[in-house]
This record gives structure tokens, C-alpha cells and sequence, in this order.
């Protein structure tokens, strides 16, 4: 669809849900000055990466190289994203499809695009259970070993220098929260594969920061309490041997209910975090709206609170220094393959609609984003 530029300029402004008086608005409530684009296009009618930057906190998006392609979805992101993060171009079979041949050609492409427009990139992810090639299953414990290490060294010192943070472990805590996850690597390994993952990309690239990252460490309900219980006593024990890890990354991956997720434990596990000297990252954020009714408005208004309530804990805490969401706008969210509503309809849990517009979740950041600390 094409608009013209009053279609788009009313677009914009109907979706932000003010008139006249609303762009003065956030101009003296928030103040987004400098923010606001010059011009009919008002698309990018405001830069979070800048609003963010102005707070210290680098403000990202996963993306997935085939995308940039796209002019309305490249010319969004040069304008919000500071950060980006490949959805998959660094997974394992992405960039070592067959032993020892490894493709960086994907990965590269989106570093060259973050360069080219000053943006930081994250790597994610050096070790997982899943998005494996299937050559991995193959081979035996002392080969398994053998070729994590491989990776992580061909892999890190591929990118040493060059990228923002990298997740060495993603979602190790085992889904009940009881434990470490089993796995391929837990399986084969054993718990020391931890240690020896952060040990060998520390020794690829001694000043990237590390990251273990995982999900399910948001809410107030009792599995999110076994989770992060399991998650400290892993930290402390890494701290206390001395283990390099920079930072914990908090997917964030955020499932509205009409009353929930709520946040009133959040601060006190982010106190812990920094007491173990750790940084934390908000490394995948979104709002599965599959459990919300059908309705537009209603949805949106919903996971516009969502992103309210979340942002204006994590934004307090001077530990928290990146935010990504999992995807820049409507049109590209993994939710829709990975948890479809059972309506069929598009999921809407980023912060721009599926024309890359302005919708009611971008109000709630810009308003988090622009309060004084
Ligand atoms: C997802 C991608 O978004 C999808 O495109 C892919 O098909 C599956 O993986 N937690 C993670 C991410 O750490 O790597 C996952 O990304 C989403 C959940």
C-alpha cells in the first residue's frame, strides 16, 4: 500500500492516538526535542536508539539479514536501532552447516550494514540446544567437546573486536527452573561445559563482554522465582571461581493476560544481579498477545501496558544498560510461526505495526524513555 503524505502524516498521528495538541505534547511532557523528523514522513517520527542513547541505555533489534532488503523496514531501523542483533544468521547451523566449514557471509553482511550505519551488533549465540546442525548428534563426547570449542574460537576470534557482547550460554536453566536444562551439551558434557564455553570465548576475545542469556526470569509467579533461585546460585558459584561473565541477558519474551505479567519482584532480582557485579541486558523483548481477544484497540492497548510496566522497572535500574526487541516491527515476529493465535490473526507485539508505524506500544516507550530518572 501506498500512501500519500497526508495518508501517512494522519496514519502516524491516528496510531499514536493524538491530534494537534499531541505532537506539542510529548515535545514538553517528554521532552523529545531533536527527536521528531523533519519532513512528511512520519514513519520515524521519532528515534528511540536516541531517546535511549540520552539515557545511557543502547536501544537495539534482532534482525535477520534477508530485510534489509526491504527500504520501509531498513529506513525504520537506521532510525530507531543503535544495535542490532542477528535472529539467526550466528547460530550454529548457520555458520557451520557442515564440520568445519564455517559461512560468515550472512553475519558479515549485517555487521558491514550496522558499520555502515553506526550501529553496535550483538553476537547470539554460541551455544544453545537447539538450531543445531544435525552433524553434531553424530559425533561422540570427546568430538562434541572438541568441536564446541572449535566453534567458539573460529567463531570469536572471527568477530574479536568487533561486536557489542556476545551470549556464549542461551537458556542453560532447565524450563521448570529446577536445575541446569538438559541438553546435548549438559547430556555429553556435563555442567563443566558452562565454565569452558565462557573460558574459551574469553581466551578468543579477552574484551567482548559475556552473557548468559534466558528467558522466563520476568515475572512474579513461582516457576520465574525457581528460575532465577537456580540462575544466582549458578552466577555466584561462576563469580566465585572467577569465571569471566560480563552480563545476564533477559530475553524478555513477555505473554499478555489481561491482568498480566506483573513486575513487582523484578527490581529486587536486578539488586542481586548487580551485587554479583554483573550488567544485565534486555536481549529479546516482546509481548505474545495470543491469550488477548481479537480486537485491534483492545490489544494494543494491552501490550502497550505491558511494555509500560516492564520498561519502567528495568529503566530505573542504572545495571540494566541494553534493550532489543525481537524485531523492529509487526510484520517481522517470530511469534506468529513460533506461537500463532489460535484466530489466525497477526500478532501485533513490537513497537511499530506491520507498515512500520507508530502504534500505542511506541507511546509507552517513548513516554518510559523520556521520563527523568
Ligand atoms: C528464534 C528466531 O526468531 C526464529 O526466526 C527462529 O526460527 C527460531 O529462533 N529465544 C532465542 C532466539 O534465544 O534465538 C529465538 O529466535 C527466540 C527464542
Amino acid at each position: 500500500m501506498s500512501l500519500t503524505p497526508f495518508q501517512n502524516r494522519f496514519l502516524s498521528r491516528q496510531a499514536l492516538g493524538i491530534g494537534l495538541v499531541g505532537w506539542l505534547l510529548p515535545l514538553g511532557l517528554f521532552g523529545l526535542g531533536g527527536c521528531l523528523a523533519k519532513g512528511a514522513d512520519q514513519q520515524a517520527a521519532v528515534s528511540l536508539r536516541q531517546l535511549a542513547q540520552e539515557r545511557g541505555l543502547l536501544w537495539g533489534t534482532a534482525v535477520q539479514d534477508g530485510q534489509l532488503a526491504d527500504q520501509n523496514f531498513s529506513k525504520l531501523l537506521k532510525a530507531q536501532a543503535g544495535l542490532i542483533v542477528p535472529e539467526n544468521s550466528l547460530k550454529w547451523d548457520q555458520l557451520q552447516p557442515e564440520h568445519g566449514k564455517f559461512d560468515f557471509s550472512k553475519a558479515d553482511g549485517l555487521l558491514d550494514f550496522a558499520n555502515n550505519n553506526k550501529m553496535r551488533m550483538r553476537g547470539h549465540v554460541l551455544v544453545w540446544h537447539q538450531q543445531l546442525p544435525a552433524w553434531l548428534g553424530s559425533l561422540n563426547k570427546q568430538d562434541l567437546a572438541m568441536a564446541m570449542q572449535q566453534h567458539i574460537n573460529t567463531v570469536v576470534s572471527h568477530y574479536r573486536g568487533k561486536l557489542q557482547s556476545w551470549d556464549v550460554l542461551n537458556e542453560i536453566i532447565a524450563e521448570d527452573g529446577n536445575g541446569l536444562r538438559k541438553s546435548i551439551w549438559l547430556d555429553n558434557l556435563g555442567p563443566q561445559y558452562i565454565d569452558q564455553a565462557l573460558l574459551a570465548a574469553h581466551k578468543a576475545d579477552p574484551n567482548v563482554p559475556l552473557v548468559i542469556n534466558d528467558y522466563g526470569l520476568e515475572g512474579d509467579d513461582p516457576k520465574t522465582a525457581r528460575k532465577r533461585a537456580t540462575l544466582l546460585s549458578l552466577l555466584k558459584d561462576l563469580r566465585s571461581r572467577g569465571i569471566p561473565l560480563q552480563a545476564v541477558g533477559m530475553q524478555a519474551h513477555l505473554a499478555a493476560t489481561p491482568t498480566g505479567p506483573t513486575f513487582n519482584t523484578l527490581p529486587d532480582f536486578l539488586h542481586k544481579l548487580a551485587a554479583l557485579n554483573l550488567d544485565v541486558y534486555i536481549t529479546e523483548l516482546d509481548v505474545n498477545d495470543s491469550q488477548l481477544a481479537a480486537g485491534i484497540s483492545g490489544r494494543d492497548k494491552r501490550v502497550a501496558d505491558i511494555y509500560e510496566d516492564f520498561l519502567s522497572v528495568v529503566t530505573k535500574d542504572p545495571n540494566v544498560k541494553l534493550v532489543a526487541t525481537w524485531g523492529l516491527s509487526d510484520r517481522f515476529s517470530w511469534l506468529n510461526q513460533a506461537f500463532p493465535r489460535s484466530d489466525h490473526l497477526p500478532q501485533r507485539p513490537l513497537p511499530f505495526d506491520m507498515q512500520e508505524q507508530i502504534k500505542p506500544a511506541t507511546k509507552s516507550i517513548i513516554k518510559v524513555l523520556s521520563n527523568q530518572k
